[in-house]
């Protein structure tokens, strides 16, 4: 049995880490997509309302065989793999700008778990420039994130910025 970890913040979960998944998907028996717990980072979703979200698409993405699970994780990304006795860390490249600093997470990874690979993928082309960040950035700013997010994720964060406005008032 294969399995592994898709570890990432996921503040939204995008097009792009679904792209990532379904590609992931033929190559492992179990993905666990593993949503980061950061205390030091104001998110714009809360960590249940992450994996919520996540949770509520899993049943709609082409994993074939593969068995996807979501669950938070805190502290080192290597521990929580190695805990979950995945073989290998999926990220995903978009372009050669995200190289360095995935190499650099690869490599220290793999000296904190010398037995856990970490494997590259690279996103669909018309994901290339989508990034959680750019995506909140760009929302909040009054532009349109459709098709580049889920559905699911337009609606929540259309909430979440009506809330903060009526908030404002
Ligand atoms: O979606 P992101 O923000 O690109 O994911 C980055 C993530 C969560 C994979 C990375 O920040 C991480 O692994 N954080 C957990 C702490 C850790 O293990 N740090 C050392 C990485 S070598």
């Amino acid at each position: 049995m294969r399995r592994a970890i898709f570890p990432g913040s996921f503040d939204p979960l995008t097009n792009g880490h679904l792209d990532i998944i379904q590609r992931s998907s033929p190559l492992f028996d179990e993905i666990v997509i593993a949503v980061l717990n950061n205390p030091e980072k104001e998110p714009l979703f809360s960590i249940d309302e992450r994996c919520a979200i996540i949770e509520e698409i899993v049943p709609d993405l082409k994993s074939g065989n593969c068995k996807l699970f979501v669950e938070s994780f805190s502290g080192l990304t290597a521990d929580f793999a190695r805990q979950r006795h995945a073989a290998a860390i999926i990220r995903g490249i978009r372009a050669v700008g995200d190289y360095e600093y995935e190499l650099r997470m690869a490599l220290m990874n793999r000296r904190l778990q010398p037995d856990i690979e970490t494997v590259f993928l690279t996103a669909a082309e018309e994901y290339s420039f989508v990034s959680s960040t750019l995506m909140k950035q760009v929302f909040e700013l009054g532009g349109r994130v459709e098709g580049l997010v889920p559905e699911s994720v337009v609606i929540k964060m259309r909430a979440r910025l009506a809330r903060a406005e009526g908030v404002e008032k």
